[in-house]
């Protein structure tokens, strides 16, 4: 689903100062071969466990800044992805064993910094919502059919990641969140540490997508 992005504000300056990286991600070998469904469940569910214990960071932190100005607006528990990537890690694994297998190097440095925002800085989680919820309510539908197909799943079971509901409620999840950036950029004098930040969240990513090619 692609919702249509207004040319100024907060959403807008993001997009652009972080589309060159978006492509880069897109392409790195991982989320290529995922788009040309060149996955299996065990590659996969080594996404779905780097990525729980990133959104377990991400929604910790967003939680405990649910009601500080310059956060709260972007604070969405319905976005969420915590319980879901639990219940598709679940359903592809048949047991818990997945919560002992390592984190990636770039995962684990990817949750430190998401604690470091929590503790001292905590207007940059943004970025990093911005990063992941648009993300997810973008190419990630994409992605969800190309996961079902070549992992041969039926309905939601193991694909709950993807799941925000109908499209006319995804549309306006985005529309919430585009709203809430806008009231952020209100408060902020600069928003170049926010869209600093949002690259250095697509540069963690590619790394990650680099490490779990290789694994
Ligand atoms: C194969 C993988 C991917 C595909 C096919 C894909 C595709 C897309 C598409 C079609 C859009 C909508 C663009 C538009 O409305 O102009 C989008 C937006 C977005 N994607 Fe991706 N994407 C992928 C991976 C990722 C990853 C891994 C991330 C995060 C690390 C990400 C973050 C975003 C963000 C933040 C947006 C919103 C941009 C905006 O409108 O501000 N994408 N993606």
């Amino acid at each position: 689903m692609s919702a249509a992005v207004p040319s100024t504000g907060l959403g807008h300056q993001l997009k652009i100062a972080t589309a060159t990286m978006h492509r880069r991600v897109e392409r790195t070998a991982f989320m290529a071969g995922l788009l040309r469904g060149q996955v299996d469940r065990r590659r996969y569910a080594g996404l779905l466990h780097n990525l729980q214990a990133l959104y377990a960071a991400l929604e910790d932190a967003l939680t405990r800044h649910a009601a500080t100005p310059g956060v709260a607006p972007v604070v969405m528990p319905e976005l969420f992805r915590g319980r879901a990537l639990v219940a598709d890690l679940q359903a592809l694994a048949g047991d818990s064993s997945w919560t002992h297998a390592p984190l990636a190097r770039a995962t684990r440095q990817y949750v430190e910094r998401l604690q470091e925002l929590s503790a001292a800085k905590p207007s940059l989680l943004v970025a990093h919502a911005y990063v992941r919820y648009l993300g997810d309510l973008n190419g990630g539908q994409a992605l969800r059919r190309v996961v079902a197909r070549s992992l041969g799943l039926a309905g939601s079971t193991g694909t709950l990641f993807y799941d925000f509901g109908d499209s006319a409620t995804q549309q306006r999840l985005v529309q919430r969140f585009r709203a809430g950036l806008e009231t952020v950029a209100a408060q902020l004098k600069d928003t170049h540490a926010l869209t600093d930040e949002a690259l250095s969240a697509f540069e963690r990513h590619e790394q990650l997508f680099e490490e779990l090619a290789a694994a």
